[in-house]
């Protein structure tokens, strides 16, 4: 892919869970703290909500591309890195976002949502986290300087566990 800018590969931010809250915040912020970006993938399960924010800032450079996937299912990492491996962007900044909680006590929640938090979580963050990272991490080793951004909101937040502690999940890093 040819950019405006004339390198190879389009440089985008990547945010999950991005159709509200946390996210949708974050999308405001990156869409106009890295004005260079050549696109914005917006992720998260709301198609509708994603193409609303999409045309949110409609001054903006970059293309913003609402991309409806489960994170919680396997066949959504199978398309993203196929999509990864077909288009060959540069992964500038990810926003590991999407998750959800139940409030209360661990022991007065259903295992079903108990479940479903695991899996998104922790099974969804960790495959995106591995999905993007070599892209990423390609791209710092590569440009040798450090405009990248790797986000995570803390998932031990999140309840499944009650407090925090060591886990094997990088939470968050700056480049
Ligand atoms: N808000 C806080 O103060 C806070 C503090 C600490 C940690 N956190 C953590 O930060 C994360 C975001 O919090 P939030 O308050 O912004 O929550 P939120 O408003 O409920 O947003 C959650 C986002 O995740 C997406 N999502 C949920 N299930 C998904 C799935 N299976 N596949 C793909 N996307 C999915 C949702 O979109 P769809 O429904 O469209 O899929 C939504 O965009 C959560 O993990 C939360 O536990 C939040």
């Amino acid at each position: 892919m040819t950019t405006p800018n004339n390198t190879e590969h389009a440089n985008i931010a990547v945010i999950t869970g991005a159709s509200s809250g946390l996210g949708e915040q974050f999308y405001e912020t990156i869409a106009h703290r890295y004005p260079d970006l050549d696109e914005i993938w917006l992720i998260a399960r709301r198609k509708e909500r994603l193409e609303a924010l999409a045309e949110r800032y409609p001054n903006i450079r970059a293309r913003v591309r609402a991309l409806a996937f489960d994170l919680s299912a396997a066949s959504s990492y199978d398309e993203l890195s196929s999509m990864l491996a077909e288009e060959q962007p540069v992964v500038r900044v990810l926003i590991n976002n999407a998750g959800f909680e139940r409030e209360g006590l661990l022991r007065d929640m259903t295992p079903k949502d108990i479940l479903a938090m695991i899996d998104l979580n922790i099974m969804g963050m960790t495959m995106v986290n591995r999905v993007f990272s070599a892209v990423y991490a390609r791209w710092l080793i590569r440009s040798n300087h450090r405009i990248g951004l790797l986000v995570r909101p803390d998932p031990m937040a999140d309840g499944v566990f009650g407090e925090q502690g060591v886990h094997p999940f990088p939470r968050a890093g700056f480049a």
